[in-house]
């Protein structure tokens, strides 16, 4: 079994279960010719999380990692119309790309782009009571997961369901050898998990045209 099969299958899977959108196809070639990284979630991936989204009847999502605002697509597509998003993104350049195809999709009312390093973006979010969120998607920089985590606890109420990507990273997540800080990081958010009474939270490991990674799902059972 190779990155082409699971390339092939996701294929498969997005020819027949997700129809072409003209947005988020939109979405991909804007980011493609704006030179970002092609490192959004797969289409399947990005089902998955909309389709959380409406079975959880989400009205508030934070995300955290926008990039040219792909995912976020995804999520705001799932919420009601009154529905509201705020995703957090450092880089000015992949938020300007981000905007743009937020407004060709029709959410500019729905969702916000806050610019800036999410640690310091999250507390004015916090001081807003712009909260509690019932979703809240983590795909920023990995290094800094635990602290995103703590602070999705923070915006979170009974009931939240938080959601990180590059969870498993091609099972670099079990590398005894790992000194990358990202790997590090991911483990640490694996204790937090583990030792938290407020969530109750699992991982799935996935494979795909993103090759081999994965999501945590956790769901915050307690205040
Ligand atoms: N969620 C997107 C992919 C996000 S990629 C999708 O699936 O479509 C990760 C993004 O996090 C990048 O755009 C990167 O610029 C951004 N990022 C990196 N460090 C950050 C930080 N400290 N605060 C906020 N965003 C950050
Ligand atoms: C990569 C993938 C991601 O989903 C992400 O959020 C950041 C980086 C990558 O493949 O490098
Ligand atoms: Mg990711």
């Amino acid at each position: 079994m190779t990155d082409d099969t699971w390339s092939a299958v996701d294929r498969y899977i997005s020819d027949r279960l997700i129809p072409d959108d003209a947005a988020l196809q939109a979405a991909l070639e804007a980011s493609a010719a704006a030179g970002l990284p092609d490192i959004q979630v797969s289409a399947c991936q990005g089902k998955l999380l909309q389709l959380l989204v409406r079975m959880h009847g989400a009205r508030r999502v934070l995300e955290l990692g926008t990039l040219g605002g792909y995912s976020t697509l995804w999520l705001a597509g799932g919420l009601p119309a009154d529905g509201r998003l705020i995703t957090v993104e450092f880089d000015e350049k992949h938020a300007a790309v981000a905007r743009t195809n937020i407004a060709r999709a029709g959410f500019a009312k729905n969702v916000e782009v806050r610019v800036g390093p999410a640690l310091a973006i999250l507390p004015q979010i916090a001081a807003e009571e712009a909260g509690p969120f019932d979703l809240i998607f983590i795909d920023a920089d990995k290094e800094n997961y635990p602290e995103y985590f703590t602070w999705a606890l923070r915006l979170a109420r009974r009931g939240t369901v938080i959601i990180a990507d590059n969870i498993v990273r091609n099972g670099a997540v079990i590398d005894p050898a790992s000194s990358d800080p990202r790997v590090l990081a991911v483990r640490r958010l694996y204790e937090q998990l583990a030792a938290e009474p407020r969530v109750s939270a699992t991982a799935i490991q996935t494979v795909g045209t993103k090759g081999y990674d994965g999501f945590a799902i956790a769901l915050v059972i307690a205040d």
